[in-house]
């Protein structure tokens, strides 16, 4: 899949997962007996002793030089892109001060850093604040230092989070923790991780009778389907809106609706079988197998768009359409006329400028990130 390559990159090797996070996970399982996908995932990704997310070489893989490339890495130009959309935010909420942003999961600060360097209205007028929410130490200690820029493990943390911001997440929500479930003939069943022995390190799905709230608002899908179910995404949103007073959130990421992910996944028998909307990530290959080895690969799932409107609906556009109402081709042809202009100096705004175009391509490849969704939410 071309959406899949755009979060590989060729990157250094990461040693395997924490063998003793395997380990604690099959005890819990003998203890309590098979546990949700959504605990699975979040001790694969965030336990604080091995997690994917939280061990140095985990820790890298927001940049270029870990596991996958996502928009704001792939150059300024998304950051540059997205300065003019706050800015516009900015104008028609009368210029607020101060004017919050919110980058929720800033990986290493990328985003910031363009943002910063596009050196949008609100920064000069002095009312913008950048806040990065980042859970991973190892990527905390990547974020810019800037007097404008706060770096906080949650949004309990947020200083001055005023009535006025924009709250944006790249690529987040296909981070947080899923459970699965799968439709029978007559109902739902859930999907558990069981434990195939004490000290294996592999893991295996099992079927037990899914809880009404689980399945709760799922639509009608082929009996076998299996569909990941976002509660912690919904809860996301949820709180996005608590946090901005008026404003917009803006999520991009990877999905589809609930209907479209059950015929992604197929309707095999075995529990065991490939989810087609679940996507791992490790090193350059796609990624190891999920349920062996935790903490050894990034484990996403395509986002359920569907779900994460229950309470608030979103506009819901590409990516590629949201570049280009915030101005991405008059962006590449200001760096067009740039490059004519100054190729013969051939300083580093002038390979800058030269950048933008091949930056485009890329952020606006319809086989590719260009195809990811972007939803707005508007506040207040
Ligand atoms: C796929 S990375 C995206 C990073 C960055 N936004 C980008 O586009 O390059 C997702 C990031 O979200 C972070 N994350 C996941 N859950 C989080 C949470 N609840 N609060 C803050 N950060 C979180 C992860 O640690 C990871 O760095």
């Amino acid at each position: 899949m071309a959406d899949q390559a755009s979060r590989s990159s060729p990157g250094e090797p990461v040693g395997r997962g924490d063998g003793r996070l395997g380990e604690r996970i099959a005890r819990r399982i003998q203890e309590r007996g098979p546990i949700p996908v959504s605990e699975y995932v979040e001790a694969c990704l965030y336990d604080p002793d091995g997690g994917f997310y939280m061990r140095p070489a985990g820790g890298r893989s927001g940049g270029r030089s870990g596991h996958f490339l996502t928009a704001p890495e792939v150059g300024p130009l998304f950051g540059a892109v997205l300065a003019r959309a706050l800015d516009s935010w900015w104008t028609e909420l009368g210029e607020p001060d101060p004017f919050t942003v919110i980058d929720w999961g800033a990986g290493p600060g990328t985003l910031a850093r363009s943002i910063l360097a596009a050196e949008p209205g609100c920064l000069a007028a002095g009312a913008l604040r950048l806040v990065l929410v980042e859970l991973s130490p190892a990527q905390r200690n990547l974020h810019p230092e800037h007097p404008i820029v706060t770096s906080v493990t949650s949004v309990a943390g947020v200083p001055e989070a005023g009535p006025a911001g924009v709250v944006v997440a790249n690529e987040l929500l296909d981070n947080l923790p899923f459970d699965v479930v799968r439709r029978t003939e007559d109902g739902w069943e859930e999907l558990r991780v069981d434990a195939d022995g004490a000290s294996t390190g592999r893991f295996s799905l099992v079927a037990v009778p899914a809880a009404a709230e689980l399945v709760a608002g799922l639509p009608d899908i082929a009996v076998g389907a299996r569909v990941p179910v976002q509660r912690a995404a919904r809860d996301w949103v949820a709180g996005a809106h608590e946090t901005v007073g008026e404003g917009r959130i803006v999520a991009f990421d990877y999905g589809a609706t609930t209907d479209v992910l059950a015929g992604r996944a197929g309707g095999s028998p075995d529990p065991a079988a490939r989810l087609g909307w679940m996507r791992t990530h490790r090193d350059h290959d796609g990624g190891s197998w999920w349920l062996a080895d935790p903490g050894s690969c990034d484990i996403t799932t395509d986002v359920a768009l569907d779900q994460l409107q229950t309470l608030h609906q979103a506009e819901v556009c590409t990516q590629a359409e949201f570049l280009r109402i915030h101005g991405i081709d008059q962006l590449v042809d200001e760096g067009r006329a740039l490059w004519h202009e100054r190729a013969g100096v051939g300083d580093l705004d002038a390979l800058r400028a030269r950048s933008r175009a091949r930056e485009a391509e890329a952020l606006l490849d319809p086989a590719g990130m260009g195809a990811f969704n972007a939803l707005v939410w508007t506040v207040g």
